[in-house]
């Protein structure tokens, strides 16, 4: 393969009860990017639309991580890259991390398939750290994997796949207000509570438990963040007001997606997935806020080839 473009999705990551462990794939969001094999080696980047981001290959988190995967491959060739932001990065759904994993699938593929999507995590989650310091893996596996996963755990890194039930569907808003996922890590505690920690592993059990056995009534009531919610809502101006009106209009449960500012409800079945659109709306339209809001069934497949030759 000399060329591909791909999709590489937006991701929720957390799911409320699943801090840096839990998230999944969103189907309609997300990033086209087109890889380029170059004679000459090494990595450019010839073009970026829809955000202002860095040329600097080694600042640019999906360059980061295409000059890493070539490097360690001992690749004899060069990736001229091109990024089409779908969405708006700072927004709480993977943004960095829909380049750092749709980086790592594209090189792959002009590798000739050679990485694991385990191992292709572990690259893209060098581009999480180039991105926002930290080398989380929730984001990046949702893209890699599609649908829901669990980071079962970090050392080593293990990556569970798990799944969707067929009626489920996101609606999501993003209030246009900025929230550093760096300075959203900064304002959690370092320790917690016994009873607390009970509270939020259980609830991960449920929802686990609940993905397995279509169980709509467990994931609503495991939809729970007793440990992080309550220190980042802070941050996100109206969280409360949008989570009642997204839960009273039908919501099976409703979180901040990442680290926020984007608010995520999941519902059962497209009616009450308009509904919950319909109520959120009205909700923010309240404040004053800019804000975009989308509907969206969650996608299974992760990162998609558009073409190739
Ligand atoms: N799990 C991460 C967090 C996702 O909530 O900080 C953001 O990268």
């Amino acid at each position: 393969m000399n060329y591909l473009k791909l999709f590489s999705p937006a991701t929720v990551a957390n799911v409320s009860c699943g801090f840096d462990s839990l998230g999944f794939a969103v189907d309609t969001v997300g990033d086209e990017m087109t890889f380029t094999k170059t004679k000459e080696k090494g990595v450019k980047i010839t073009a970026i639309s829809g955000a202002n981001l860095s040329y600097n290959v080694d600042e640019n988190a999906a360059s980061a991580v295409v000059k890493k995967i070539l490097n360690e491959a001992n690749a004899d060739f060069g990736v001229s890259l091109t990024i089409s932001k779908g969405y708006a990065p700072g927004s709480g759904l993977g943004s960095s991390a829909a380049s750092a994993a749709g980086a790592a699938f594209g090189s792959n593929q002009l590798l000739g398939n050679i990485y694991t999507k385990l191992e292709l995590v572990k690259f893209a989650m060098f581009g999480e750290e180039v991105a926002c310091g930290s080398q989380i893996a929730d984001n990046v596996a949702a893209a890699i994997y599609g649908g829901f996963v669990l980071i079962r755990s970090y050392e080593p890194l293990e990556i569970i796949k798990l799944p969707v039930p067929k009626e489920l569907r996101l609606v999501a808003i993003h209030p246009q207000v900025e929230v550093k996922t760096k300075d959203a890590r900064a304002v959690l505690p370092a320790k917690i509570d016994l009873k607390d920690a009970i509270t939020q592993w259980a609830n991960v059990g449920g929802l686990i438990s609940g993905l397995y056995s279509e169980d709509y009534q467990l994931i609503s009531n495991s939809l729970v963040d007793i440990i992080v919610e309550p220190y980042r809502k802070k941050l996100i101006p109206h969280f409360d007001e949008v989570k009642n009106a997204a839960i009273k209009s039908g919501a099976l449960g409703a979180g901040i997606s990442g680290s926020g500012p984007t608010i995520f409800a999941l519902c059962k079945g497209d009616e009450d997935a308009k509904k919950v659109h319909s109520a959120i709306n009205k909700s923010y339209k309240k404040t004053g806020i800019e804000f975009t809001l989308f509907t969206s069934k969650i996608n299974e497949k992760g990162i998609k080839i558009l073409e190739s030759n």
